[in-house]
């Protein structure tokens, strides 16, 4: 803590670089910064503590900015141990108006490189604001934080945790631990946080199947706004968003020649998209696995061959799984790839690369070429290289998507923040989306960076269509 700004961050000196990278950011992010100057005189999260657990990139640093002059107090960590930008962490410690010797800003813990023991521990720093207060709203990316309320909840009420659903990770044995230590100086924390928490808006795919499990269950216990599916979400961070940032993490990685590969794509959802589409503007190869009759059909008409992941794993150069899923590539697929072929993810978790089975292989090698990059020599004198041990290599070997995609996500964060704090007890404990008359004002947010001009409707054309003049052009079932 230094003049009150508590942190945990690589090096404060990196903020001058950071805020550098975040005016550039700002310039790229055209509805966060309409949303500041629309919001910012009325102050709609002034009261809101917002714990944030998110990738602590620029882009968040913007967002992180942005929820903070709409008068929010906000604490920060990454949803993911390789994804910090250490300028960025250390320029939202330091502030817009602070020094390295009186840092300003916003309490942020977290640094690229994270053991899991600090990753929880970055996490538990969310939930004190001091004076015994924790946060009232969550940010989250993945779900972690929400989790770890949920847990320490229910840790109290009843002393013990099953492990959740995801089976045995070896995560979940950390994120008991870390339970313990806190519950050891305050027992009653996670019941008075769930008691004042107005709500959760949550950033990606995986995050909101979990807070639909906890819905079905009816073990919700406060209400959640699903970010991820808004149509200016999903149909364009993790679809275009990826096309950028994938190419990106291979190229900073491992700087191989991609045209003329033969790119396999596992999981051909909006992430798989983009990933195909990345890897085929650089003149790949590119081949699909899919479970889902609808999404191969969807690759098949693409022009993309959808195979299962055993006809190519001998002849793949580069294996990118996007599934959201489990065991997607296993030991024994690895054992059986070409020399130096290179296996990346970018779906949220590390459940899709078999990393716990190659290091169990009998008289494996493994040789760090950099940091996230790793050489895995094979008894038989073959190797792969795995990215980011496994965990989302777009944002672990590059700096993730870039802005302007962002803006759109984040849009949609700071509008869902602004709807459960200012709307209490209107919102039960259960999954909703944004409506769409403010999915549609995101992108009109976006349109005149990007010269687009809009074609208005006459109220004749409205009337015959069906819908108003000012919008929503589209009924909710309308798939894009
Ligand atoms: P999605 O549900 O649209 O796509 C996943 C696809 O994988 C589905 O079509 C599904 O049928 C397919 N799939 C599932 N199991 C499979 C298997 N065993 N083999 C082959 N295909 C399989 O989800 P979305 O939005 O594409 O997200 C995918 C993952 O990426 C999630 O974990 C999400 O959280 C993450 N994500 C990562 C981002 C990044 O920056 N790296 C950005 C956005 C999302």
């Amino acid at each position: 803590k230094i003049n009150s700004v508590e942190f945990a961050v690589a090096d404060l000196s990196l903020a001058t670089a950071g805020r550098h990278q975040m005016r550039l950011a700002e310039h790229e992010m055209p509805g966060l910064m309409a949303i500041r100057r629309e919001f910012a005189p009325s102050q709609p999260l002034r009261g809101a503590r917002v714990a944030g657990s998110l990738h602590m990139t620029i882009q968040t640093a913007v967002l992180i900015e942005t929820l903070v002059a709409l008068g929010a107090q906000v604490r920060w960590v990454s949803c993911n141990i390789f994804s910090t930008q250490d300028e960025a962490a250390a320029a939202v410690v330091v502030g817009p108006d602070g020094t390295v010797d009186q840092p300003s800003g916003t309490p942020v813990f977290a640094w690229k490189g994270e053991t899991l023991e600090e990753y929880w521990w970055c996490t538990m720093q969310l939930f004190d604001f001091g004076d015994g207060q924790g946060p009232n709203m969550i940010v989250d990316d993945g779900g972690d934080a929400t989790l770890l309320v949920h847990k320490g909840f229910e840790y109290e009420k009843t002393g013990s945790v099953p492990l959740p659903d995801e089976g045995d990770h070896v995560e979940y044995k950390l994120i008991l631990q870390t339970l313990a230590a806190s519950l050891a100086t305050d027992d009653q924390r996670f019941t008075r946080i769930v008691g004042g928490m107005r709500g959760v808006t949550e950033e990606t795919t995986n995050g909101v199947a979990r807070l639909y499990r906890l819905a079905r269950g009816g073990e919700l216990l406060f209400p959640a706004i699903n970010v991820n599916d808004s149509v200016t979400k999903s149909k364009f961070d993790n679809k275009y968003g990826i096309r950028h940032s994938l190419a990106d993490g291979l190229n900073r990685a491992t700087d191989v020649m991609l045209g003329g590969k033969l790119a396999v794509v596992c999981g051909y959802g909006d992430v798989g998209k983009g990933a195909a589409e990345s890897l085929r503007g650089q003149g790949a190869r590119v081949v699909v696995t899919e479970i889902d009759p609808i999404c191969a059909l969807q690759a098949a008409m693409e022009g993309l061959q959808v195979v299962e992941l055993d006809d190519v794993v001998s002849s793949g150069d580069i294996f990118i799984t996007t599934t959201g899923g489990t065991d997607i590539i296993m030991a024994e697929h690895m054992a059986r790839m070409k020399h130096n072929a290179i296996v990346g993810n970018v779906g949220h978790f590390d459940l899709e690369i078999d990393m716990a089975g190659l290091a169990q292989t009998p008289g494996i090698e493994r040789v760090e070429i950099k940091p996230q990059v790793h050489e895995w020599r094979f008894p038989d004198g073959h190797s792969i290289i795995v990215l980011s041990e496994g965990r989302l290599m777009n944002l672990g070997n590059a700096t993730g998507h870039p802005s302007f995609v962002m803006s759109n996500s984040f849009t949609n964060q700071a509008m869902a923040q602004i709807e459960l704090f200012t709307k209490p007890g209107e919102y039960a404990k259960d999954v909703y989306v944004l409506p769409k008359h403010l999915d549609e004002k995101v992108a009109r947010l976006h349109l005149d960076a990007l010269g687009v001009r809009l074609t208005t409707l006459s109220k004749k054309q409205a009337e015959y269509l069906s819908v108003d003049v000012a919008g929503p052009y589209k009924a909710d079932h309308y798939r894009y």
